[in-house]
C-alpha cells in the first residue's frame, strides 16, 4: 500500500511564503542528495516560478558521488537555476552559497539600496537547520527578533546586504508518487507512525538488490542477491544479523529496521535512491497517489 502523509497546515506555510516571496531575490531549495527527486516539493516550484533557484544537494557525503553529479548537471542545465553539492555539517559552505547567489541575481547585494534577499526552504530532517547553524557560526548573526521579522522567520546576515531567510512554517514533503514515498520513508524524511517499516524495507532492497548489489553483499556477507527476491533478501538479512524470535523464526519486523538503519547511516555506503530519468520515469508512468 502506497504511504498516505497529510501533516497539514500547508496552506499556512503557503500563505506565509507567498508573502515573502515578493521581496525575495533567490530562492535556495534545500534537497536530500540520495533523494533529489522525491525531496523537492512541487508547491515550492510552483508558488517559486520565475525567481531564480538554488538547488542545495545537501547530506552529499551519504549519497553516491557518480549520482550526485549526474543531478547537478541535471539541475544545472535548467534555466534559471545552478545547483551544488553540501554536507551542511561542513564549515565553509557559506562562501558557495553567496556565489552562487550572486551568479544568479548579480544586480543584488552591491549596496544597501539593493541587498541580496534569499530564502532558505527544505522539508524536514533535510539539514535546514543544520546548515543555518553552520552560516550563523561563530558570527555574531542578527536573527528573528528584529522589528518586521516574526518568530517563526528567522532572518540572518550573511555578509553586509546579503539576508537569509528560513522558510515561514514548515514546508512538508508532498508526496506524488508511490516511489517517491518510499524513499521519503527510507531516508527518515517522514514520521515514523506513517509507514510500515517491512514495507519500506522491502521497496529498500528491491532497488539496492538491482541497483546496488555489491554494497548489500559486502554489508551482510551475501552472494547473489540480485536473483533473490526481496523477501529473501529481508529474511537473509534478519539471518545474518541475528534478528531471530523465539524457535528461530526470522523477525522481518527487526531485519526490516536494520536494513533501513544501515541506508541512513550510510553502513552500506554512499546509496541515491533515484536518478533524474528513473524520477521523471515514475512520474510519467503514472503511479501517482
Ligand atoms: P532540518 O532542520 O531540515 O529538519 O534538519 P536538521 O538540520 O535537524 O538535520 C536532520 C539530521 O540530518 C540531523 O541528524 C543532522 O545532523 C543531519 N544532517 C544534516 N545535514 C547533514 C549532512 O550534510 N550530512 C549528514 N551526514 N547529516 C546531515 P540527526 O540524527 O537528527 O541528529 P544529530 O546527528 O545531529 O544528532
Amino acid at each position: 500500500m502506497a504511504i498516505q502523509w497529510f501533516p497539514g497546515h500547508m496552506h499556512l506555510t503557503r500563505k506565509a511564503i507567498q508573502e515573502r516571496i515578493k521581496d525575495i531575490d533567490v530562492v535556495i531549495e534545500l534537497l536530500d542528495a540520495r533523494l533529489p527527486g522525491s525531496s523537492a516539493n512541487p508547491m515550492l516550484a510552483d508558488m517559486t516560478a520565475g525567481k531564480p533557484a538554488l538547488k542545495v544537494l545537501n547530506k552529499q557525503d551519504l549519497a553516491d558521488p557518480a549520482r550526485t553529479a549526474i543531478w547537478l548537471a541535471h539541475f544545472n542545465a535548467q534555466p534559471g537555476t545552478r545547483a551544488l553539492g553540501l554536507d551542511a555539517s561542513m564549515t565553509t559552505p557559506a562562501k558557495a552559497l553567496v556565489e552562487a547567489c550572486f551568479a544568479l541575481a548579480p544586480t543584488r547585494g552591491g549596496s544597501m539600496a539593493k541587498p541580496m534577499r534569499v530564502l532558505i526552504c527544505g522539508i524536514p530532517n533535510v539539514g535546514k537547520s543544520t546548515l543555518i547553524n553552520t552560516l550563523k557560526g561563530k558570527r555574531s548573526a542578527k536573527t528573528g527578533d528584529e522589528a518586521g521579522v516574526t518568530k517563526i522567520e528567522q532572518r540572518i546576515v550573511l555578509q553586509d546586504a546579503f539576508y537569509l531567510f528560513d522558510t515561514p512554517g514548515v514546508l512538508w514533503p508532498r508526496i506524488i508518487v508511490a516511489k517517491s514515498g518510499y524513499n521519503l520513508a527510507a531516508s527518515g524524511a517522514i514520521g515514523k507512525n506513517a509507514f510500515d517499516e517491512e514495507e519500506v524495507a522491502l521497496e529498500l532492497l528491491d532497488y539496492l538488490r538491482q541497483h546496488y548489489p555489491a554494497a548489500v553483499e559486502a554489508r551482510y556477507k551475501l552472494s547473489g542477491v540480485a536473483d533473490m527476491t526481496d523477501e529473501e533478501l529481508l529474511a537473509a538479512i534478519g539471518r545474518k544479523r541475528g534478528a531471530l524470535q523465539s524457535g528461530g523464526k526470522i523477525n522481518l519486523q527487526k531485519a526490516a529496521e536494520i536494513a533501513i538503519h544501515d541506508f541512513r547511516s550510510a553502513v552500506l555506503g554512499r546509496i541515491t535512491l533515484e536518478t533524474p530519468e528513473q524520477f521523471a520515469q515514475w512520474l510519467a508512468a503514472g503511479q501517482k497517489i
